[in-house]
Formats: C-alpha cells, structure tokens, sequence
C-alpha cells in the first residue's frame, strides 16, 4: 500500500529515488528529498509491504493537474506490478480531481500503464 513520506523514511528513499536516472548525483537527491519535505505542492508516497519497496513523487501544478515526477521500484523487487500498483493508487487519490499527467521523467512508464488500462499490449486490469 501506499504510505506517506516522512522523515524516518529519508535514507530509504533517497535510495529508491537514486534509481531514477536524472537523481544520480547526491546533490540533486538531497535537494529532491528537501522539496518533498518542504514544498506543499510536492507529495512523496512509498510503497510499503512487509519492506519498503517503492517510491512516486508527485507535484500539483496550477490547482488542475497532478504531475507524476518520480516513480521507481527496488531492483530486486521488479515486474511484479509494484509500479502500475502505485500509479493506480495515485490515480485513485487524484484522478477524480486532478488531471493526472507524467513528465519527461515518468512518462515512458506511465504510457505503459496507460496502455495496459486500455489494454493495447493484449492485457487488461480486469483479466
Ligand atoms: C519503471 C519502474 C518504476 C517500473 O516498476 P515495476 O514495479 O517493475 O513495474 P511493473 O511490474 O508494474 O510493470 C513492469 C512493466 O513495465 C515495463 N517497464 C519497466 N520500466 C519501464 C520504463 N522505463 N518505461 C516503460 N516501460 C517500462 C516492463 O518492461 C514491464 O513490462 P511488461 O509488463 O510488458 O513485461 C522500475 O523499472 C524502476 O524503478 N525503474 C528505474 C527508475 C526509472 O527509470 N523510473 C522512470 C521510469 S519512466
């Protein structure tokens, strides 16, 4: 399920975030993490089973969309629907709402779960 950031979670989810391929540099990371903790438009949630496995990071842009920013799994833990599991979550809290878009960073992988939902790669959520 998804929790909320906070601080506790700081070091694990530096550490999840560091898998995104523009937050490889510390400096970036940690200034990631202090926007997350301090900028009320931004809203990090974790992916928690028995272990956090998860992170997506999201950011609220002109009171009308929500911006799906960061998204990452813990390697060991991949393709096991953790990622669509938390971009579903993210649409059931926002969607009714807030219109729920990717950036530059998430896009590929939120057109994936677009995909899916509509069922253009021969799956779909219900079968
Ligand atoms: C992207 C990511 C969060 C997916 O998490 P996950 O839990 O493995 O995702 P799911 O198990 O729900 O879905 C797996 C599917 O997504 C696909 N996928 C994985 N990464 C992808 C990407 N960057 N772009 C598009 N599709 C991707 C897999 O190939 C797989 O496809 P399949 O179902 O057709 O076999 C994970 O791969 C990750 O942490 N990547 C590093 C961080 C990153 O680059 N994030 C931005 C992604 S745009």
């Amino acid at each position: 399920m998804l929790i909320r950031y906070k601080k506790s979670f700081e070091k694990i989810a530096m550490g999840l975030l560091s898998f995104m391929p523009e937050e490889k540099e510390v400096k970036k990371l940690q200034s990631t993490i202090k926007e997350y903790e301090n900028n009320p438009d931004w809203h990090l949630f974790l992916w928690k089973e028995e272990d956090i496995l998860g992170a997506v990071g999201i950011r609220f842009e002109n009171q009308v969309n929500v911006i799906v920013q960061h998204i990452t799994v813990n390697p060991s833990h991949r393709n096991m629907g953790i990622g669509r599991k938390m971009v579903q979550g993210i649409k059931e809290m926002y969607a009714e709402k807030y219109a729920v878009c990717s950036n530059d960073m998430t896009e590929r992988f939120l057109d994936k779960c677009q995909d899916t939902e509509e069922g253009k790669d021969g799956t779909s959520l219900e079968s």
